[in-house]
């Protein structure tokens, strides 16, 4: 394996746990439409985008809605859920990933967000961490969803980077095949049971060395 020249940082569940106001915001939508669904199968959403979020919901539910209904009702969802980030601050950053994203940038490694989301720029924004990405690649830059790889490699193209010299940190696991299947390695951030297909899993990057990059 090549020399790691950058990373590739996933931000829901990665940087900051936003998985929580996604939920809160799915669920009041649900409810809207008389049913609920559990934190079990809030799971299945990470890393999903907002459209097939959606359709999963609707599929729990058993509810039938059209094309024009559905792209109503996820921008309902998105409205809420934008109410809530707009308060987000700092101290939602999840322990040691600032910390670990400057240690990276401080041993000259380019550093890219790549995630679905399509309100990254603004959680970014809010948390104040902005300046620390090289590139930030998010689900308005993209067309296909994780697993396909294409939003890492275009993280590695904006980076000026091969995959190969690429590490992905990811805590969904369609993120860490997106890595896989893109040629990169990849760091999970969770539980070994659900990422094992990554070549570490750690539970946050507060448990992330320079050693332990340098190793994968
Ligand atoms: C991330 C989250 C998903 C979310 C997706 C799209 O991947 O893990 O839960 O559905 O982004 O986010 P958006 O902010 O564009 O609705
Ligand atoms: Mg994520």
């Amino acid at each position: 394996m090549s020399i790691i020249k950058a990373c590739i940082f996933d931000l829901d569940g990665v940087i900051v746990d936003t998985a929580v106001y996604h939920y809160k915001a799915w669920r009041l939508l649900a409810n809207e439409l008389g049913f609920d669904f559990s934190e079990q199968d809030n799971e299945k959403l990470k890393g999903v985008s907002r459209v097939r979020s959606l359709e999963l919901i609707l599929q729990w539910g058993g509810v039938t809605k059209t094309k024009a209904e559905q792209d109503e009702l996820a921008s309902k969802k998105n409205a809420w859920y934008v109410g809530m980030i707009s308060h987000m601050t700092p101290a939602e950053i999840l322990p040691g990933a600032k910390e670990f994203v400057e240690t990276c940038r401080q041993a000259g490694l380019k550093i890219a967000l790549g995630s679905a989301s399509k309100n990254s720029g603004m959680i970014l924004e809010k948390v104040g961490i902005t300046y620390l990405f090289d590139a930030v690649i998010d689900g308005n830059k993209v067309s296909k969803a994780k697993p396909d790889p294409e939003v890492f490699l275009k993280g590695a193209q904006a980076l000026h980077v091969a995959p190969a010299e690429c590490v992905v940190f990811e805590d969904a696991i369609a993120g860490i095949e997106a890595a896989i299947n893109g040629g990169m390695r990849s760091v999970g951030i969770g539980s070994p049971e659900v990422l094992g297909k990554a070549n570490l899993v750690v539970s946050g990057l507060n448990e992330m060395s320079l050693e332990k990059l340098n190793a994968l």
